[in-house]
């Protein structure tokens, strides 16, 4: 290690920064923001008495002999100084910064690669919260109060470490909330037990697909609870220790009974454990994720629902289908084949114009009613119908044609062994289909 890391406190401290470039005003800014008193000196107008009491110079002035001259001046007063771009002249060099103060994250590749360094510091921005500096300074409100109940060290270890990871971390993470005081003082009551579920949707099947919240979900999550439409690749994404049920209901066999399923999920926060539960495409989205905040939601336990990438959207973009391209349509609307609404018998709407774009979920073993329903409701014989299986998965095939047909079509989708899950799209967007899939999974799905 060449260089040692270390936070400095610049706070009140002098700081010369010498030069007017983008890099010394980039300099002025950094330095200005932890809270120094900024010196700025153009090139040729530094004296040694600049350097008095200063903490850190900066040379930047884009002039070799200039910058050359400052260092040689900064070491001749004692100041370590950071010449811009010449790591060979600095006592020390600028990290690529990931900031959500009060948590920093400095990288530096020891000047060897400055690129590399900033590569990564993406890498970080993506992983990290937006929300990780309110949930250090919820935690920094609460240190009082936790290590006046909790004396001994370890407790309070343990204490905090379910706290940034549980229900009250995640809460303060997502939003500003007074609970967060209350509910900590009564876990410190308690104990350290606090639970939370987080609902979550895994999106059509690619893993790329994925937000970043589901993400770090999977990754804090004691257990999961999946349906067997999320395939192994999502899976393999969560944390390796955590707990995998699969609670998936297939049609006509034996599985999970919803109940069993909120049960479940009640039983494990009540235990103290992060539950996630995960779902395909996203979870209030025929995903019956309502149900399921309602019965955390009679017990007064903690949630959170994570939005997916729901089926339409996924199978649309991987095959080129635009729903609402504004040439051929108005509106989407979204369908279950099944039909378990409000209202008509099937709870679809009473008529379709053409001008809607409709997608079928859980349509293509019924796709002779669907058809007929559609026919009945007013919708033409000749109007375009695409059919995606397992749309985003490395399995994903694409059928198209006409309303009217639409049961030969979606036959060879329903009758295959191991048959994918399978969107129907009706509507003059449905020509646009792409008889490509235009969308290559990043890795093979299941
Ligand atoms: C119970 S619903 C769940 C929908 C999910 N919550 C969503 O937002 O996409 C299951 C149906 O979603 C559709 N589906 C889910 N993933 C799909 C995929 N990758 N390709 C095609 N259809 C999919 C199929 O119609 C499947 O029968």
């Amino acid at each position: 290690m060449r260089h040692f890391p270390a936070f400095h406190d610049l706070r009140d401290r002098v700081v010369l920064v010498v030069g007017d470039t983008t890099a010394a005003e980039r300099r002025r800014q950094l330095v200005s923001a932890a809270g120094a008193r900024v010196r700025v000196r153009l090139a040729g107008l530094v004296d040694p008495g600049d350097f008095v009491g200063a903490a850190l110079a900066f040379a930047a002035t884009g002039d070799e002999v200039a910058d050359h001259r400052v260092a040689l001046a900064a070491r001749q007063a004692g100041v370590p100084i950071n010449v811009a771009d010449r790591p060979a002249q600095c006592d020390f060099i600028l990290p690529a910064i990931v900031n959500r103060d009060p948590m920093i994250v400095a990288i530096s590749s020891g000047g060897a690669s400055p690129t590399l360094a900033t590569l990564l510091r993406a890498e970080i921005e993506a992983i990290l919260p937006a929300g990780l500096g309110r949930l250090a300074r919820a935690a920094e409100a609460l240190r009082d109060r936790v290590a006046a109940a909790l004396p001994a060290s370890a407790d309070r270890r343990a204490f905090w470490r379910r706290w940034l990871r549980g229900a009250n971390g995640g809460l303060a993470l997502s939003a500003d909330r007074s609970e967060i005081q209350a509910r900590t003082d009564a876990a410190l009551r308690v104990g350290p037990s606090i639970g939370i579920a987080h609902i979550v949707g895994a999106g059509p099947g690619d893993p790329d697909l994925l937000t970043l919240r589901a993400l770090r979900c999977l990754q804090e999550a004691d257990v999961i609870l999946h349906d067997h439409l999320v395939p192994p690749a999502i899976l393999d994404r969560a944390r390796r220790e955590a707990e995998r049920i699969a609670v998936g209901k297939r049609k006509n066999a034996p599985g999970w009974r919803q109940a069993d399923i909120e049960r479940e999920l009640v039983a494990r926060v009540k235990r103290g454990q992060i539950v996630v539960r995960l779902k395909s495409g996203d979870p209030f989205v025929f995903g019956r994720g309502g149900e399921e905040v309602d019965a955390l939601r009679r017990e007064g336990l903690p949630w959170t629902v994570v939005p997916g990438v729901t089926a339409a959207l996924g199978c649309a973009a991987a095959v080129g289908i635009p729903l609402t391209d504004r040439r051929h349509a108005s509106s989407v609307t979204l369908l279950s084949g099944h039909g378990a609404g409000v209202g008509a018998a099937d709870g679809w709407p009473a008529s379709f114009a053409p001008d809607q774009t409709l997608v079928v979920y859980m349509g293509a073993s019924e796709a002779a009613s669907v058809r007929d329903r559609m026919l009945a409701r007013g919708l033409a014989a000749a109007t375009p119908v695409a059919i995606v299986e397992s749309g985003t998965r490395a399995g994903q095939r694409l059928s198209t044609g006409t309303l009217a047909d639409l049961p030969r079509l979606a036959a060879p989708h329903v009758a295959r062994g191991g048959a994918g899950p399978t969107l129907i799209v009706v509507g003059a967007v449905a020509s646009l289909a792409g008889a490509e899939p235009r969308y290559a999974p990043a890795e093979e799905v299941a």
